[in-house]
Formats: structure tokens, sequence, C-alpha cells
């Protein structure tokens, strides 16, 4: 089986983007850590857009070949309802979505404490740098009978 993580605006910039917040680690790091941990049964996908248009049309993608998500919709998580409504049709077609930050929303500006999102989505991992798509990956896994 396949799994798509798929991050949003400002995220190829990982690793120089407010090393504070987000780590030193890029998305190549990423890359590499998700496939350590999927392991030889899962193949990981990792992509990333600053383009609204694009991250919609890789949720149909994934609506269109049944593949679970994992989605960083960076600053899109505080008020893309295309997004939202694009995330909806994964999880309404019962195919697992889980929403990550690498930070923790909820301990930084008030802006950033609303997602339109986490309401459609299957659940939310935040705060635990890119081990929150580590635990994304094992609930994916979980919420999956053949994952
Ligand atoms: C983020 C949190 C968002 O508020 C922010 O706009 C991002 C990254 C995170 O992973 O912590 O770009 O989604």
């Amino acid at each position: 089986p396949r799994v798509l993580v798929l991050n949003g605006p400002n995220l190829g910039r990982l690793g120089s983007r407010e090393p504070d917040v987000y780590g030193s680690q890029d998305l190549a790091a990423l890359r590499t850590l998700l496939a350590a941990e999927a392991g030889d049964d899962v193949e990981v996908e990792v992509r990333q857009t600053d383009d609204e248009a694009e991250l919609i049309h890789w949720l149909h993608e994934a609506v269109d070949a049944a593949t679970p998500v994992i989605l960083n919709p960076a600053a899109f998580t505080h008020y893309s309802y295309g997004l939202r409504d694009a995330a909806a049709l994964v999880t309404k077609a019962g195919i697992p979505l889980v929403e990550v930050h690498i930070s923790n929303p909820h301990a930084r500006e008030e802006f950033r404490h609303r997602s339109v999102i986490s309401g459609i989505a299957t659940g939310v991992i935040a705060g635990f740098g890119f081990d929150s798509y580590v635990l994304a990956l094992d609930a994916v896994r979980r919420a999956t009978p053949t994952g």
C-alpha cells in the first residue's frame, strides 16, 4: 500500500525556515525518516507545494486511488475552505486523512488556533516535530485494515 504525505506552503523551506520553530531538518530528511519508518510494506510518497490548487488536485488523486493521506496544510490550515472541502472528499470516501503539524499551533499566535481542516480530518497530530509525521504514519496503518 501507498501513503501520500502532502505538505503545503513554505514547507519546502524546512531546514532554513524558523529553525527554532520547525527544526533544522529539511524535506529530504523527512523523506528519509519516513522511508525508514515505512519499511518494505508501505510506500510513502512525500510531496510539497506552495499552490493551493495543486494541493487540492493531489487530494482528488488520493480519492480516486483510495490512498490514505498525511496532510500538513501549513498556513492553509487556518483559512482554506477549498482545501477543507477537498480533504472532506477523502474522509467521506472512508479513506484516512491525518492532519499533522510540526509545531503545536495552539501554543502559538491566536490565528493558528483555528483549523478549518480538523473538523473533517480522521484525526490530528501536532507539536512533535518531524515525529508528528511518524506518529501519523502509525495512525494511518492502524486505521487501514490492509495497511
Ligand atoms: C504548521 C503550522 C502552521 O500554522 C504554519 O502556517 C505552517 C506549519 C506546522 O507544521 O507546524 O506553515 O502547519
